[in-house]
């Protein structure tokens, strides 16, 4: 595909620019205000059907799989529903147990990823429901579901997810407040996650605004051998995705890491040429984060912390504007997606097609 660069160096660049719009056409038409919800038009399921839900199972690869991380939180949160999410290939793989009450949510950019197509047609063989997150309208994902969101992100060229990815945690943001919506979240919650939505496209604009100061960072950066990537629950799936977009663009060694589990393990290998880069969102678990964060400090670890407000325990802070608690992990990830981006640029990379990789996996 050959689209326009508009004054862009690279694909990953214009689409990492592209996202407040590509996230106000994921809400457009969608929010309800009269009732504090959100209206999906190929959902295909009914009230009654959403209420019977027991769990959720979210399967997806690579960034799909990150950003359904993300959307199984908002879920638990939301509508109050157990979920978790999978990568499609280790599910397809391990003979799993294919429940009724499950609702199957297979996630992907492209719709054409094999591992997730596969899971999907095996799901359906054995009568369960299933729906796609899935951005390429018409694709065979989409096709194969029995319903779900458009993600609408536009086009993606890079082979590194940027937009999609964001855009993705949108849709599943609504899916989370659609379906608490017919459970038990209050009419008070959902105005006030409606609200936040509304917030993100000026949010992002924002950060963008920093991709200056965000560049000079990457450049010092750019100079590590490996990084590790740190959060909390929500945090979390940030740090797993940051992690792999550092990896696929700059091929910089990067590990994501519970926060949690550092002293289970990882912290024997903090020392000053391990830079951390902690994710500390201003939410409950601040305060076990800046604990975490003194932890590596105590080794003489650098930190580079993307926050709500300046860390003391980081080297560096990359403030990001704070939104809702639970639409949180939609913003933090982006100054991310500019770090890996410079760092790839200060290495000479081939940045929209980083070696060894493909677009769409469309093979076993
Ligand atoms: C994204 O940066 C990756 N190149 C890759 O992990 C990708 O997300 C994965 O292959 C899934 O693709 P899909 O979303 O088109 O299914």
């Amino acid at each position: 595909a050959s689209y326009d660069m508009g004054g862009h160096d690279t694909y990953m660049h214009k689409e990492i620019h592209e996202q407040a719009d590509a996230v106000d056409r994921v809400l457009r038409g969608r929010i309800d205000d009269r009732f504090s919800t959100v209206h999906l038009g190929g959902l295909n399921l009914d009230a009654r059907e959403a209420r019977q839900i027991r769990r959720v199972k979210i399967l997806g690869c690579g960034t799909s799989y990150h950003a359904g991380m993300i959307g199984a939180q908002m879920i638990e949160e939301l509508a109050r529903i157990p979920a978790d999410a999978e990568p499609a290939s280790e599910f397809r793989y391990r003979n799993a147990v294919v429940d009724p009450d499950t609702l199957y949510v297979a996630v992907s950019q492209s719709g054409e990823t094999y591992d997730v197509l596969a899971a999907v047609q095996e799901l359906k063989r054995k009568g369960a429901r299933v729906l796609g997150v899935v951005n390429v309208v018409g694709s065979a994902i989409a096709r194969e579901a029995d319903g779900g969101v458009y993600v609408h992100a536009g086009p993606e060229v890079c082979v590194v997810s940027t937009k999609c990815f964001t855009n993705t945690t949108v849709a599943f943001a609504l899916l989370a407040l659609h379906l608490g919506r017919t459970r038990d979240l209050s009419v008070r919650d959902g105005k006030r996650i409606i609200e936040g939505l509304r917030r993100l496209p000026e949010q992002i604009t924002e950060i963008l605004k920093q991709e200056e100061e965000i560049k000079a960072l990457a450049e010092e950066y750019a100079a590590a051998r490996s990084m590790l990537f740190i959060g909390r629950v929500r945090g979390y799936p940030v740090a797993r995705e940051a992690s792999l977009k550092l990896k696929e663009v700059s091929y910089i060694h990067a590990e994501a890491y519970p926060a949690s589990e550092l002293k289970h393990g990882p912290l024997a290998l903090i020392e000053p040429a391990l830079p951390t880069v902690a994710i500390v969102p201003d939410d409950d678990l601040l305060e076990k984060n800046r604990a975490a964060m003194e932890e590596i400090k105590a080794r003489s670890g650098k930190i580079l912390a993307v926050a709500h407000q300046d860390q003391e325990k980081a080297d560096q802070t990359i403030v990001v504007p704070k939104n809702e608690d639970e639409l949180d992990p939609i913003l933090m990830g982006i100054p991310l997606q500019l770090l890996a981006y410079h760092t790839a640029l200060a290495l000479g990379r081939d940045i929209d097609k980083p070696r060894n990789l493909a677009k769409s996996v469309t093979v076993e």
